[in-house]
């Protein structure tokens, strides 16, 4: 159990993700339970170049487990991406006497991870964002609420779409994935689905195909799901309205996806990760992303080999909405 490293600092930088707060506390809980000290930074990278720091003991983290939201604070830094604002970031370490960071985040956070590094101070990197992005793991710690939020929402908007015979065209987040999209369009069973990583198969071509196949099937209402790098909802509304002369209602769900209380599976994962990224750096390693594989074991890649990565749309879920859509 003895070990060189005696404090560590922890931050939650980029969108925020439902699990961040759970993710915190498993890294301050698990530092302590091997002796080491937590500083908190606050705001991302912006507070390690501004000493924006809290203490963090075992009783600051109680009861933020089920909370949205981090309570450190996030946000994306320009600054931290100039040599000079890495200096600034690297005196903070110095001054604070911290011999790792754990950097809670997406692809982004991990980058600024890797360019403090090469200033010399360990870093890991532990994933969370909704957009279930990053390639080197297989579930990013949020994805799952995430989805949960807009399969409520979009429950909801079915009910009133079904009553009036109507087209609702809906925009989920996931920035340039279609990750989520994906994913929510196969748990409420949609009409069709546009991912930005399948233009032909779900994109606008074989859209009024769709609708007009789901009608000749006795359909009168249709639930369409929009990656947000697909296209804007709007547009493809219009382009129902064009194509099918139908009045469609669009919705764009935003940042209530980011938003509430983590669900059980990410609340655990975030759990198993926060105590990786400590056991990591409590062991010496540096330049890790903790990750999970294929079963749901955690495990860990290096940085700059993880960001090299690709990350495909899930081909088993192309093909069973393939099936579902019926085109
Ligand atoms: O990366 C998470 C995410 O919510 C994306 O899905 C979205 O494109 C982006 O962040 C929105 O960023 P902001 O909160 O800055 O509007």
């Amino acid at each position: 159990m003895a070990n060189a490293v005696k404090r560590i600092g922890v931050l939650t930088s980029g969108g925020d993700a439902p699990g961040m707060n759970a993710a915190i506390r498993a890294v301050v809980r698990s530092a302590n339970y091997r002796g080491i000290e937590c500083i908190g930074i606050r705001r991302g990278w912006n507070g390690l170049i501004s000493g924006d720091i809290v203490r963090l003991e075992e009783h600051s983290v109680a009861h933020i487990i089920s909370r949205g939201g981090t309570m450190l604070y996030t946000a994306r830094s320009k600054e931290f991406r100039t040599e000079e604002g890495q200096r600034k970031a690297m005196a903070t370490c110095k001054l604070l006497g911290l011999d790792g960071i754990v950097a809670i985040g997406g692809d982004g956070t991990f980058r600024g991870a890797l360019a403090l590094s090469s200033h010399g101070i360990s870093v890991v990197g532990v994933p969370a964002t909704i957009d279930n992005d990053i390639s080197c793991t297989d579930y990013c710690i949020g994805y799952d609420t995430a989805a949960n939020t807009a399969i409520e929402c979009i429950d909801k908007l079915r009910d009133t779409m079904q009553a009036h015979e109507r087209c609702s065209v809906v925009e989920v987040m996931g920035r340039n994935a279609g990750h989520l999209a994906m994913y929510v369009g196969l748990a409420i069973g949609a009409t069709a689905v546009l991912v930005p990583e399948e233009k032909e198969t779900f994109g606008l071509d074989s859209l009024v195909e769709k609708i007009r196949s789901a009608r000749l099937n006795g359909f009168t209402h249709y639930m369409i799901v929009v990656a947000e790098g697909a296209g804007s909802a709007a547009e493809v509304g219009e382009y129902i309205r064009e194509n099918l002369g139908l009045d469609p209602r669009v919705t764009v769900l935003g940042h209530i996806q980011r938003g509430g209380s983590p669900n059980a599976r990410d609340r655990v994962t975030a759990t198993q990760m926060g105590h990786h990224a400590v056991e990591l750096l409590a062991n010496g390693m540096t330049n890790r992303v903790v990750c999970t594989i294929a079963d749901g074991e955690i495990s860990d890649v290096d940085i700059s080999t993880g960001l090299a990565m690709h990350k495909g749309i899930n081909q088993q879920q192309v093909e069973a909405l393939r099936a579902m859509t019926g085109l």
